[in-house]
């Protein structure tokens, strides 16, 4: 049976310090983590918080802000992240681990939560081999971590998407129109693959399956002829099959991602000039990150940062707290960032019922 003892703190663990940080995209639910892992802390275990603003550029150059429980007031459903956040890749930086255990020692941090997905927790990893006590909390709208089953931000992402959808149904009708709906997911097809399904979507395109531009053409084709209007979900990340279309790449960041985009747009040019029907294209963009968290990412988040500093507790450092099924786990943060959590072909093939 469940028991509920009153929480006790002793002294020597009063004296301890927590750094919070927040890396990479921002996503809705970050500042629902910051505010359980400051709220816990203090109330149960008499810690203090300093926050490290803009990812890793916060311990390395020694930025911080204030946290406590006043500022943390409020910000639940807040969209963003109080922290601030950047795709600072202190690997790259030479010097930069020495800096961050400068900074920590001066600053009188014992430990640190990082908040973030695969790249600032790729970092997490190696900071905590080179002996810094860190705990990673995950996150990303694209849910591509592994060893979680759901990353917060992932639901807001995917409601954002699907009403956009289901907006943009009724006006491709009425115009007779292809609309091409360019999703988030650089690597993973998650939020095109639930957003997709739960509009219904003509058909579903993601980075893990090359498409066939042929066969994507028939499914626009055969939806015309049911007097119906087609809807294309497309991750920016998807790309067609070997030979088939020309794509401009971008930029890259810190971390070597290519800044995508444009994929809608060329899915669009490419579907009007073989079907002689009009085509558009949509990009939603970062109007899937932005904004208020849904009731599962504020929950989910929460529980996230109550247990993450269940873990600084326990001195269970180097792993990352995780859903598994309904429950928090530990899990090892190597494990977490090992390897991307893709989409499974049979995932993709219960959506694959519905196309066309
Ligand atoms: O990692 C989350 C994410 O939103 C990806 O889906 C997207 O490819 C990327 O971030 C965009 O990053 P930025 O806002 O830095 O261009």
């Amino acid at each position: 049976m469940a028991s509920y003892a009153v929480k006790t703190h002793n002294v020597e663990e009063s004296r301890m310090r927590v750094g919070v940080l927040t890396g990479g995209g921002d996503c809705p639910g970050l500042n629902a983590v910051i505010r359980a892992v400051v709220r816990r802390g203090i109330k149960d275990y008499g810690y203090e918080f300093i926050g490290f603003r803009d990812g890793w550029r916060g311990p390395l150059e020694g930025a911080t802000k204030p946290l406590d429980i006043s500022a943390v007031r409020g910000i639940l459903p807040r969209g963003g992240t109080i922290l601030g956040s950047s795709r600072t890749n202190l690997m790259k930086i030479e010097g930069g681990v020495e800096r961050v255990k400068d900074n920590m020692a001066g600053l009188g941090v014992d430990a640190l939560v990082a908040i973030g997905g695969e790249d600032t927790l790729g970092v997490a990893r190696q900071l905590h081999d080179s002996g810094v006590n860190v705990i990673g909390v995950p996150k990303t709208i694209d849910n591509d971590l592994n060893a979680t089953d759901y990353t917060f931000g992932f639901d807001t992402a995917v409601n954002i998407a699907t009403e956009a959808i289901d907006r943009l149904h009724t006006t491709a009708e009425s115009h007779h129109r292809a609309l091409v709906v360019e999703v988030m997911g650089r690597h993973a097809g998650w939020i095109a693959l639930h957003s997709g399904m739960a509009a219904g979507a003509n058909v579903i395109l993601i980075p893990e399956r090359p498409f066939d531009i042929d066969q994507v053409v028939k499914y626009v084709e055969s939806r015309f002829e049911t007097q119906y209007a087609p809807i294309i979900v497309v991750a920016e990340g998807a790309h067609p099959q070997e030979g088939q279309m020309e794509l401009a790449t971008g930029e890259k960041d810190a971390f070597g991602h290519v800044r995508l985009g444009g994929i809608g747009q060329a899915l669009a040019e490419e579907i009007e000039q073989r079907t002689g029907k009009e085509s558009r294209s949509v990009v939603l963009g970062h109007v899937q990150r932005g904004g208020t968290p849904s009731a599962f990412d504020r929950v989910l988040a929460t529980r996230l940062g109550v247990n993450a500093i269940e873990a600084v507790h326990e001195k269970s450092f180097g792993n990352m707290v995780a859903l598994q099924g309904t429950d928090i786990v530990r899990v090892d943060l190597s494990e977490a960032t090992d390897t991307l959590k893709t989409v499974p072909p049979e995932r993709y093939e219960e959506a694959e019922v519905f196309f066309g």
